[in-house]
């Protein structure tokens, strides 16, 4: 089977965190992050409906492009910029390897 690969989180006090992510579990990087207990929320249970996942992406990746309903959200989550993601919506992948996240502050 596949290995893990490492994602890297930086938290909201811009703490490092290097996480081992499985790429056979369907998980998403919002999950990855609860898993750690870093602090993201995930209210909505990965349903696009919350931002509590709202992450920067810091590297370079290709990741898959944002859904109608991620852009939806993204719309009118806080503090987004053009490096914005939802952390549930991103399923961790082979190609994910090395990938560099920020946590967005929490809005309210
Ligand atoms: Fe709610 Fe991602 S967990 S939008």
């Amino acid at each position: 089977m596949k290995e893990n690969i490492s994602i890297t989180v930086f938290d909201r006090d811009g703490q490092r965190h290097d996480l081992d992510a499985p790429t056979d579990m369907g998980m998403s990087i919002m999950e990855l992050c609860k898993a750690y207990e870093l602090p993201v929320e995930g209210t909505c249970g990965g349903m696009a409906l919350c931002a509590s996942c709202h992450v920067y992406v810091l590297s370079e990746h290709e990741l898959p492009e944002p859904s109608d309903d991620e852009m939806a959200m993204l719309d009118q989550a806080f503090f987004v910029q053009e490096n914005s993601r939802l952390g549930c919506q991103l399923k961790i992948k082979e190609a994910f390897e090395g990938l560099q996240l920020k946590l967005a502050p929490v809005g309210q």
